[in-house]
């Protein structure tokens, strides 16, 4: 049998960003707090020819409008579900269909073709699994491609994005093999770093770069059962103190796959300015967010 594996990710992508879109209501800090990022980057790139948007999804916690009218050229919306990102689109003006353009890529590269046997395997939870997350975890295994698009940008966004990048891999993982969960969640730290260098590579010289990404997540899983946070935390906003992130780093309580300020300087990238804050992303699941804007010295 013949399975595709990118449509198959395409639809649990699809569906996830169907069911996040009608909880952006809540998302008013976190879209405040975002859109300063984006204002400081956009005084600080060198030209305003062209922007990126890493997994732009449903362009929800962004203005379509506001960023595209700040570039001559195009806006490039770049997820592997266009779906979301074309409905977003169908509500603007005919000026800013104009500027922008949608790629439809996965920005990993992992579910192309080549890599099916492999997923399959893993889905099957078979005795395979280890090795296969070993070879992925070998310096030869290239992952998040700096050749995804052949041309760079003065403006690129890549925001709550790489969380997401390995999110898709949890339910093929057997959770009660502790070695493999240890494993994926290494490889979802490669995956990170490997994306942070993917947005440094395609970032102008002196072009500016806003990334955020969740840090630790606090409130109900799906079945209604309080997170392991919350055994340190009793309230959200109580993750915006460095003793209570100190505590969570202690607890290994960290998102498999976030970014964190090491990634940026080991990619080359020189941080102009730093922020935090909590975001409310549906019902009462709490996330804190690290963002950064950063330029390409
Ligand atoms: C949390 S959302 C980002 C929020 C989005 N900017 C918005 O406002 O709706 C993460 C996005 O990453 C996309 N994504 C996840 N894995 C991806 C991959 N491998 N390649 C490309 N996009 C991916 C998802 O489809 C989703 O739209």
């Amino acid at each position: 049998m013949n399975i595709n594996v990118f449509d198959i990710v395409n639809r649990f992508q699809t569906e996830l960003n169907k069911d996040i879109k009608n909880h952006s209501t809540n998302w008013s800090n976190h879209i405040s707090e975002l859109r300063k990022l984006i204002d400081l980057a956009l005084t600080s790139m060198p030209s305003s020819r062209q922007g990126l948007i890493f997994g732009a999804g449903n362009c929800n916690d962004f203005s379509l409008s506001h960023l595209a009218s700040h570039f001559e050229y195009k806006l490039t919306l770049l997820d592997l579900d266009a779906r979301s990102i074309k409905r977003a689109i169908e509500n603007e003006d005919i000026e800013i269909k104009r500027k922008t353009s949608v790629i439809q890529k996965d920005i990993t590269g992992l579910f192309a073709a080549k890599h099916s046997k492999d997923l399959i395997s893993l889905a099957q939870h078979s005795l395979e699994s280890e090795k296969i997350l070993n070879k992925w975890l070998t310096s030869d295994f290239k992952i998040c491609s700096p050749y995804i698009i052949n041309k760079k940008f003065p403006f690129v966004m890549s925001s709550t994005v790489a969380t997401q990048l390995v999110a898709s891999l949890g339910p093929l993982i057997n959770a009660s093999n502790l070695s493999l969960v240890g494993k994926l969640k290494s490889f979802a730290e490669k995956v990170s770093d490997s994306h942070v260098k993917q947005i440094a590579y395609l970032l102008e010289t002196g072009g500016a770069a806003v990334i955020t990404s969740e840090q630790y997540e606090w409130g109900h899983d799906e079945h209604g059962n309080y997170l392991p946070t919350s055994m340190y935390v009793s309230d959200p906003t109580e993750m915006l103190q460095s003793t209570v992130q100190n505590l969570l780093e202690q607890k290994n309580l960290s998102l498999p796959g976030r970014i964190e300020r090491e990634h940026l300087t080991n990619a080359g990238l020189q941080i102009l300015h730093s922020s935090e804050w909590i975001w409310n992303l549906v019902g009462n699941r709490h996330y804190l967010v690290k963002g950064w804007v950063v330029t390409k010295p």
